[in-house]
């Protein structure tokens, strides 16, 4: 799926907010466990350390002070929203749903509220949708969370998986604006390679051998990851008529450097444009794209009339970019 904003469909990005539980995991801790070492985590994959919940947090209570940022800096509060949506593949539970909590607690009584699975790429569909109810008219202020608190889904026997995943949660804002805002965007799935990174045994298929963790064939993964980071951001600049020179910022998807490092060279993203932060949270999912953006933004880089490209890729096997030009003043 790939489409542009037509005129008077003009829609971006208004509030932002993000949250890491506070317990730091560093690679020697994980050591512990597993048979790892920091060297071999930092050379494959570029991870230090990472956030994981304590055993009474549940992704809500990471999403709920996100969105309380978002909303205090878009200047609105919890009944003002009229949608919820939130990207995960860990809610609090399978129902109520976590945007219904979310709803609740913002008191946001007249809000639409529903989880959004695809995935780490969950944030980038859930922006989509969001965008798209706004531009159809169906709702005028929307809330976005991405978030997982995947150390739950974890296997701390299988060094191929504990490494490299974190937890944490973004939450933004999305209005009508007058002028620029989200200019396209580009989704894709392809469920043949679902078996790459999977939960067998988690829904109503049953297996003989079900399983509580993901379970992953990182090289498969590796592989589709460097090959649609690269695909989708290019497909999506031609189809707005932009090439990867207009790009101010680029956001991917933050799984491993070396994968970033990959589609920079491939996509030609001078170094300087581009946000990583794999380094301190590890891969947080569908966090991983609010949580760039926010260090962006704490670090200067995300300013009004900058065009910021962002892709993320995960399990289904899934896909999504889009590209915007940011209207907010961000907050210091
Ligand atoms: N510590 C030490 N050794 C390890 C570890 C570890 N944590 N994990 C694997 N190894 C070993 C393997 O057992 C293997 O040993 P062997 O040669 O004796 O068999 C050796 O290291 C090399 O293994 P490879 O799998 O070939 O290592 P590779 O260089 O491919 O790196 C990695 C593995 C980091 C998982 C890489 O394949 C990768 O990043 N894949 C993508 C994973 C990913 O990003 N998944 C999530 C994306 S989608 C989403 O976000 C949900």
């Amino acid at each position: 799926m790939i489409g542009t904003a037509g005129p008077g469909m003009q829609v971006s990005i208004t509030g932002l907010g993000c949250k890491v539980p506070d317990r730091v995991v560093t690679n020697a801790d994980l050591a512990k466990f597993v048979d790892t070492s920091d060297e071999w985590i930092v050379e494959r994959t570029g991870i230090r350390e990472r956030r994981m919940a304590s055993e009474t947090e549940a992704l809500s209570d990471l999403a709920l002070p996100a969105a309380r940022d978002a909303l205090r800096q878009a200047g609105v509060s919890g009944p003002d929203v009229d949608l919820i949506i939130v990207a995960t593949v860990t809610p609090d539970m399978a129902f109520p749903s976590t945007a219904a909590i979310l709803a609740d607690q913002l008191e946001a009584a007249d809000a639409a509220a529903y989880d959004l699975s695809a995935g780490c790429t969950g944030f980038m569909y859930a922006l989509a949708q969001a965008y798209g109810m706004l531009a159809g008219g169906l709702a005028q202020r929307a809330l976005v969370v991405g978030g997982d608190v995947l150390s739950r889904i974890l296997d701390w026997d299988d060094r191929s998986t504990l490494v490299l995943f974190g937890d944490g949660a973004g939450a933004v804002v999305l209005e009508a604006v007058p002028e620029q805002g989200f200019l396209g965007f580009e989704l894709g799935a392809d469920g043949a390679g679902g078996a790459s990174l999977w939960l067998p045994g988690s829904g109503s298929r049953l297996f003989d051998e079900p399983d509580k963790y993901v379970k992953m064939n990182g090289r498969e993964v590796f592989k589709f990851a460097t090959r649609i980071l690269v695909q989708s951001a290019e497909d999506l600049l031609s189809k707005c008529g932009l090439t990867i020179d207009d790009v101010d910022l680029y956001i991917p998807h933050q799984a491993n450097v070396r994968i970033i490092e990959h589609a920079t060279r491939k996509l030609g993203v001078p170094s300087e444009r581009v946000v990583v932060n794999v380094d301190r949270y590890g891969n947080t999912s569908s966090g991983s794209i609010p949580l760039a953006l926010a260090d962006a933004a704490a670090d200067g880089r995300l300013r009004p009339g900058q065009l910021v490209l962002m892709t993320g890729m995960g399990a289904g096997l899934t896909w999504g970019s889009a590209v915007m030009r940011w209207t907010k003043e961000m907050a210091a």
